[in-house]
């Protein structure tokens, strides 16, 4: 279980954001629905401990990981975090295999490489160059990256972003049955796609609700 206590961030240009508490439970999926801008990435990267709260704690299976060491937080997200970003962050003139492959630097074991590739209907692009698949191929593989190591926790910032309505629930449906039993927090601007969560939130009510006075204020809650 992921839980998220009095959690707050400022960034040094003063936008201040803040959370409402909430807590993410093993073996659901949960979608955050929410205003640009808001704090959905900043949520999912403090998750990942790439960025540091301000105030407050993010604590995961009872495990106060804001008191933990960088080090620490790293070593936490390659083996149990797998993260999906919005632009992919795949080697484009590397081959599938290869993209995953270097996850060998990390220690991570890649027995299941080819059933994950398998579920997501990309292995026959195995040994393709990242350059040559479309949005859809890529937007899988950087699922099936994600996946590979068997994490606990599955963070994916707007997995749909670039794909078309179709292609995109295709992805979310395959995304959903692969995350079974793991903890699945997915950010979607689509409400089209709810359905196929365990549970919707939105993060402009979690953040707090912002008056129609205070869009564009800078700092603003949402
Ligand atoms: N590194 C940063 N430095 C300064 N401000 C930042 C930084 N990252 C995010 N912010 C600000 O924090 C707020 C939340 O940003 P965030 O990227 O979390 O929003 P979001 O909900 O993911 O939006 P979108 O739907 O557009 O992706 C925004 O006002 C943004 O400008
Ligand atoms: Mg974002």
């Amino acid at each position: 279980m992921i839980e998220i206590q009095h959690l707050g961030k400022q960034f040094r240009n003063e936008t201040e954001i803040h959370y409402r508490d909430l807590a993410f439970e093993t073996g659901k999926s949960y979608m955050l629905l929410g205003a640009s801008g808001c704090g959905k990435s900043t949520l999912l990267n403090m998750i990942a401990g790439i960025l540091s709260p301000s105030e407050g704690r993010i604590l995961i299976d009872g495990r106060d990981m804001t008191q933990a060491s960088q080090k620490e937080k790293d070593s936490f997200r390659i083996q149990k975090i797998g993260y999906i970003f919005q632009d992919f962050k795949l080697i484009e003139d590397m081959t599938v295999a290869d993209n995953l492959g270097i996850l060998r630097l990390e220690k991570v074991d890649l027995s299941s490489m080819d059933e994950i590739l398998e579920a997501l209907g990309i292995s026959e692009k195995k040994h393709a160059r990242i350059k040559h698949l479309s949005g859809g191929q890529k937007q899988r593989v950087a699922i099936a990256r994600a996946l590979v190591k068997k994490p606990d926790i599955i963070l994916a910032d707007e997995p749909t972003g670039n794909l078309n309505f179709a292609i995109g629930e295709q992805v979310i449906r395959e995304l959903v049955k692969v995350s079974q039993g793991k903890t699945l927090i997915a950010v979607t601007h689509d409400d089209r796609l709810a359905k196929y969560f365990d549970v919707v939130i939105d993060m402009n009510e979690i953040t707090g609700g912002m008056e129609d006075s205070d869009l564009g204020r800078e700092g603003a809650e949402c």
